[in-house]
């Protein structure tokens, strides 16, 4: 079982980076194999919407971009991996744009013949996973954990339609709220819950998969 995690934060040791850091201990404390992504490390350039990626070559696991820069690795690990957590932190009231930049590029994984051209693309064959690989999304902001429904929600919709279309299931979302005065002994019990959401996300891939 291997997880992968997402920094969609520029600060490295940053709040939100220690969340996601605990989040994949936990995962590994159930035996899954886990990788961090610091985001901003890459080179990961905007979509330029040509459409190439997902609208042609259906046999290919992540399509052709004509773009050359670090997301067709990227999405190669991305494809071999069982379960995804996603941790950005709350910008202008949405994921950063290094996030966002990210998930763009991730249209790769979809295909739909030109044909379909008003339907939502699909996962692309062989990624598929039938709801059986999983997500889990943490968001951090300044704002109270009572304002997760103007922070934190417009991002989990937002990762929650993307993995739909990947066939990724989405099983909890965490907002963090009050960080920028947070007490270490709070913060320490954001740790622990964030901790569980990885422990979790394993429990219920496999709990999916003995079911095939
Ligand atoms: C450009 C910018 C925009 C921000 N916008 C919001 C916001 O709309 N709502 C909010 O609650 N916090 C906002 N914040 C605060 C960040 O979400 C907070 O500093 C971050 O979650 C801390 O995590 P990090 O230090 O690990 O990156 C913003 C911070 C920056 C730098």
């Amino acid at each position: 079982m291997k997880i992968l995690g997402f920094l969609g934060s520029p600060r490295l040791k940053g709040k939100c980076s220690k969340l996601l850091d605990k989040a994949l201990e936990g995962a590994a404390s159930k035996s899954a194999e886990i990788k961090k992504f610091e985001l901003i490390k890459y080179n990961i350039q905007y979509c330029r919407g040509c459409g190439n990626c997902y609208l042609k070559k259906p046999e290919l696991s992540i399509g052709i971009c004509p773009l050359k820069d670090d997301m067709a690795l990227i999405l190669e690990e991305y494809t071999q991996a069982d379960g995804y957590i996603f941790a950005s932190p709350v910008y202008d009231m949405f994921i950063t744009a290094l996030m966002k930049t990210f998930v763009e590029r991730m249209i790769a994984l979809t295909y739909k013949p030109p044909s379909d051209h008003a339907k939502i693309p699909d996962a692309r064959t062989g990624i598929a996973a039938n709801f059986t690989k999983m997500a889990s999304i943490i968001i951090t902001g300044n704002c109270a954990d009572e304002l997760r429904e103007v922070m934190g929600e417009p991002c989990f919709e937002s990762f929650d339609g993307h993995l739909m279309i990947q066939q990724v299931d989405t099983v909890d979302t965490f907002y963090v709220g009050g960080l920028e005065y947070m007490t270490d002994e709070i913060f320490e019990k954001r740790l622990d819950t964030a901790y569980q959401l990885g422990v979790r996300l394993v429990e219920k891939i496999e709990k999916a998969r003995q079911h095939l």
